[in-house]
């Protein structure tokens, strides 16, 4: 049976995946997958992820937002507990919304305890250098802490949208600083989201923990995806840096046109799938026909 993923095995990943000389080794990427509800984190587990994000991604894959700003504690902590129930090996991490990490340091340390008593056993927020007292805070209070840089999206309406970061030679030096200010302070691991390859490769060889990658090349100590981008369940946006595994949309469009076609034919259900009453019963009621 494999064995439950915890803080530190995710943390050791670092040496595992670089060889000495700083460069990627091939053999032992991390695997980080999002997922949001019971049957989601079984299937990822099953799959073999080392951790499932409970992604702040809910906001539009599941609930239908057109942004991640929307979502609440309440809401990552009712999905946390849902993926947390069925009791997978990988690590489960939970997404801190927008303003749960952001108006004071107290604040934040309350809304990360929901998230861990509701199962998770760590938490990822967004942002660089601003965040550190929190990222300390919440380390003193012994929550592992997942960073997240570059584009990061619910910086959207202050980056003017979701465009890629880092790719001027500022930028790109300002995240390999703030890569190792998260790192100096405590985080077990960053997502690097929406980044130039060779910058996401720079801040990979520069930071001691291991970097995950969104749409940031190979160079990355692992790689995350959302779901329902892997499964292709739905079909609205694909960004460059997905790819589709399945598509579940069609394949599942199809089994329920199947579904309609038989209801309205008569054909769905049939004797096998229906409960029968024996024939004495049925004729002291009167019924006649079943079975
Ligand atoms: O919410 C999410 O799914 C994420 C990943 C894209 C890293 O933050």
């Amino acid at each position: 049976m494999a064995q439950k993923m915890t803080v530190p095995a995710v943390r050791a990943r670092k040496t595992i995946c670089r060889s000495t000389d700083g460069a990627s080794g091939d053999d032992h990427p991390l695997v980080m997958l999002t997922a949001y509800d019971a049957p989601g984190a079984r299937m990822v587990d099953q799959a073999g992820a080392d951790l499932i994000l409970v992604g702040d991604s809910v906001a539009m894959v599941v609930l239908g937002y057109d942004d991640t700003l929307q979502v609440t504690v309440d809401d990552i902590a009712h999905h946390t507990a849902a993926v947390a129930r069925t009791r997978p090996n990988a690590l489960v991490v939970a997404d801190m919304p927008w303003m749960s990490y952001h108006v004071s340091v107290e604040e934040t340390v309350r809304n990360a305890a929901t998230l861990i008593r509701a199962g998770a056993q760590a938490v990822k927020l967004e942002g660089g250098r601003r965040r550190l007292p929190m990222i300390e805070a919440l380390i003193a209070a012994e929550i592992p802490v997942m960073g997240h840089l570059g584009l990061t999206p619910q910086s959207m309406h202050a980056m003017g949208g979701f465009k890629v970061q880092g790719r001027d030679v500022q930028a790109a030096l300002d995240l390999v600083d703030a890569a190792k200010a998260l790192a100096h302070t405590g985080c077990f691991s960053i997502v690097l989201e929406g980044v130039p390859d060779r910058v996401a490769a720079r801040v990979s060889e520069t930071v001691d923990v291991p970097t995950i990658g969104i749409g940031a090349g190979p160079d990355c100590d692992g790689q995350v995806l959302v779901f329902h981008d892997v499964l292709g369940i739905e079909h609205q946006i694909l960004p460059k840096f997905v790819r589709r595994y399945a598509d579940l949309h069609t394949a599942g469009v199809e089994a329920l046109e199947r579904f309609a076609a038989d209801v309205r034919s008569g054909a769905f259900p049939n004797a096998d799938e229906s409960y029968a009453m024996d024939d004495e019963k049925a004729d002291a009621l009167g019924l006649y026909g079943a079975a």
